[in-house]
């Protein structure tokens, strides 16, 4: 599966959040976001600990990667991600993106994702420090900015997100690593722009986008 290079400047890569689909017609919504456009497509793993919520495990993830070739990030909001990892990369994750909040080991998380061939993505949830990320920058391939608490689609986006996408993008430029800058949680077209602006690669949207009445506008909106 190939994986994304940097966006157009001024532009960003584009991931629904398959979390505000209609599992019922998921083949239908994915369809949907592919004829649309779509870069990749964004998996939300919650365990009920890490988060108050619970999604779905590797066995969707494995039914998602039958209906697209689209890569796929899977999102763990997980206490112990390390206990995973491999059946999310084994179900067909192309990217794995673990929260440095969890309890695992985020170095040895991390290269046992880059061991087992996906790539490696850390998030860090609203009240995190970006500093936080440093001693890791070097050991990621995309970093999830979150601009809600996770566990939920639908909340309000928190703009203390665009000075972390900035702090980012600047550590990058001086040489700190070589990932792309991803942002989640209450995007829309008007917020989506403050992120590319701010230097977001990849934009997850989904609320937004699949209440948009035609994906292929949504997507392009979210894509400057
Ligand atoms: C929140 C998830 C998000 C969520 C985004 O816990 O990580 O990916 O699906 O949904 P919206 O775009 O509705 O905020
Ligand atoms: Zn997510």
């Amino acid at each position: 599966m190939s994986w994304l290079s940097p966006p157009a400047e001024h532009r960003a890569h584009v991931a629904p959040s398959l979390l505000a689909a209609d599992f019922t017609a998921l083949d239908r919504d994915i369809a949907r976001m592919t004829i649309g456009g779509a870069d990749l497509l964004h998996l939300d793993i919650m365990d009920g600990h890490f988060v108050p919520n619970l999604t779905f495990g590797p066995h969707i993830v494995q039914a998602v990667r039958r209906l697209t070739d689209l890569p796929l990030d899977a999102h763990l909001m997980l206490t112990r991600p390390d206990l995973y990892v491999d059946r999310f990369i084994q179900a067909g994750a192309d990217a794995v993106t673990i929260h440095i909040e969890c309890e695992a080991d985020i170095s040895d998380t991390l290269a046992e994702i880059g061991r087992l061939g996906a790539r490696r993505g850390l998030s860090l949830n609203p009240p995190t420090p970006v500093e936080e990320l440093r001693p890791y920058l070097r050991q990621v391939d995309l970093v999830l900015v979150m601009t809600v608490m996770p566990g939920f689609g639908g909340q309000e986006f928190d703009p203390s997100g665009l000075d972390k996408i900035r702090a980012l993008a600047a550590a990058r430029e001086a040489g700190g690593g070589d990932f792309l800058i991803s942002v989640d949680g209450g995007i829309n077209d008007r917020t989506a722009a403050s992120c590319r602006a701010a230097g977001a690669d990849i934009i997850v949207s989904g609320s937004w986008l699949f209440h948009h009445a035609d994906p292929q506008e949504g997507i392009s909106l979210l894509r400057g």
